[in-house]
């Protein structure tokens, strides 16, 4: 088993509108945290490049993990990150309207799964 350092701050991050909450290290991603907490923020690429993922930060900090994420100067002005590859600094405030519970994406696709046995 892969044990995590302990002494690595932690942030609370709020998903707005939904106003759904979860603690972040400063070393996961903030859509892993999120992931973890039982929280699905829109994605595809997942390292940075494809912008699925990105939204407003409207309060808080981040860095990212990749040397060059796909955003330009003028959008992280606007407070636009990319939460696959942008680790929490500071307690952190997103607007992300499409993120979903991961419950219920799992039981939409459970349900799917079943009625696809049908046909
Ligand atoms: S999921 Fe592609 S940039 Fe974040």
């Amino acid at each position: 088993m892969l044990r995590m350092p302990t002494n690595v701050p932690t942030y609370l991050v709020r998903i707005e509108p939904a106003g759904w909450e979860f603690e972040a290290r400063a070393d996961t991603p903030v859509m892993q945290a999120a992931r973890e907490a039982g929280y699905l923020l829109p994605s595809s690429c997942r390292n940075g490049t494809c912008r699925t993922c990105m939204c407003k930060m409207t309060a808080g900090q981040v860095r990212y993990t990749v040397e060059w994420p796909g955003i330009t100067f003028d959008e992280s002005d606007d407070g636009l990150i990319l939460p696959c590859v942008a680790v929490a600094e500071a307690p952190l405030v997103l607007h992300s309207p499409h993120a979903r519970l991961k419950s219920e994406v799992d039981a939409l696709l459970a349900e799917a799964r079943a009625r696809s046995k049908r046909f």
